[in-house]
């Protein structure tokens, strides 16, 4: 039995540490925040369905949120590069660069077989990342990959469960492809890219039984090649891809058009969803043009909407972003086509062997 003056005396010696324990308790929680299925929901102002919430909870995603002195070092660094006048920019003179990457995951591929050798390596290359409009460091192993598998997830688990071709333009090395197989076992995949390393990759992981039925095709979005068709019940997406185009969408649009797939996903960086008018947007929006990445796409669509040639699904940012860009905006859309030439003509959908059917009649929406 401990005499009352003993447990007082305790108590005083002990409670310093007690004390320190109980603040840095709450000075790491505070440090440290998890995200939800919740918080996805408000940032994609969307509900999400059980496969998306069982996903979010397996990344065990947590960030911490920035000091003061953090965000302008951060801010610091963006204007700095900003100003760098030998900041690499996309073009059709890249193509060297992205088979040297690409060269590099097909060597890690071909020695270890794992999907993890197949993740580009310029991901989570930087340890701060964009979250609703802030700067946050990501707390949790391979943040930014598993902010961007929230954002796939979402979009496949909604738009591709029912599609049997899939097609991934400027698909690198076909990493999200493995993602698709996720949704959708039984569709037949294809990944394009105009880097032959890419579809080296694609063989070597459909050889080794890691992809199963996916196969890889050379495609130039600067120059799409008419030999390369589309399947009928064909969706085509493509992730931070055409963001390498710059502002010479105008070919690829048409070749999807003349192709017909069923819906087109992007995952891509939009300016015209972005907030000018917000610091952390205007950088992300300079960043794009010092780049060359897409320009003026969302305006494009929404002009061949108004000549009612295409519909757009959704189009909508996702909060959800790495240190220089918010780059992973969500459109979605499909062509329509009239059943004839007059433009009071029904709308149709045209399917590969000519026959049409009334677009107005079915419940495709
Ligand atoms: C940032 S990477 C994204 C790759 C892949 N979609 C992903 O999410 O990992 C951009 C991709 O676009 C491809 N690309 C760039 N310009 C292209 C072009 N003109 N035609 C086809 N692919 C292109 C690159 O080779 C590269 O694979």
């Amino acid at each position: 039995m401990v005499s009352a003056p003993r447990r007082i005396s305790l108590w005083l010696k002990h409670t310093p540490f007690y004390f320190f324990g109980a603040v840095c308790f709450f000075v790491l929680k505070a440090m440290k925040t998890n995200i939800n299925y919740k918080d996805i929901e408000k940032l994609f102002d969307d509900k999400l369905s059980d496969y998306v919430k069982n996903k979010i909870t397996g990344y065990k995603l947590a960030y911490s949120p920035l000091s003061e002195n953090e965000k302008e070092q951060v801010l610091i660094r963006i204007v700095n590069t900003l100003l760098d006048p030998f900041l690499v920019y996309s073009g059709p003179h890249r193509l060297k660069q992205w088979e040297k990457g690409w060269g590099q995951n097909l060597a890690e591929f071909k020695k270890e077989k794992t999907a993890d050798s197949v993740f580009p390596h310029y991901h989570g290359k930087y340890e701060i990342n964009r979250l609703n409009q802030s700067f946050v460091k990501g707390m949790s192993p391979n943040y930014e990959r598993n902010m961007l598998y929230v954002i796939l997830d979402y979009v496949f688990d909604k738009y591709l469960r029912e599609a049997e071709n899939i097609y991934e333009f400027g698909c690198g090395t076909g990493h999200n492809l493995l993602k698709v197989r996720e949704v959708n076992p039984s569709a037949n995949l294809f990944g394009l890219d105009w880097a032959k390393s890419s579809q080296k990759i694609i063989k070597q992981m459909s050889d080794s039984g890691l992809a199963g039925n996916i196969r890889g095709y050379n495609f130039d979005f600067f120059k799409p090649s008419k030999k390369i068709k589309l399947a009928d019940n064909s969706t085509i997406y493509t992730v931070a891809a055409i963001e390498q185009i710059g502002l010479n969408y105008k070919a690829f649009v048409s070749y999807l058009l003349k192709n017909k797939p069923d819906i087109c996903l992007h995952v891509e960086p939009i300016a015209e969803l972005l907030d000018e008018n917000k610091l952390i947007d205007n950088l992300s929006i300079k960043y794009f043009r010092k780049r060359n990445y897409l320009n003026g796409y969302l305006d494009y669509l929404k002009k061949l909407e108004k000549e009612n040639k295409i519909q757009i699904l959704e189009a909508k940012r996702t909060y959800i972003g790495s240190l220089f860009i918010e780059g992973y905006s969500i459109i979605a859309w499909k062509p329509v086509y009239r059943c004839a030439s007059s433009p009071d003509a029904p709308v149709c959908r045209a399917s590969k062997d000519g026959a049409r059917h009334d677009f107005a009649k079915s419940n495709d929406k």
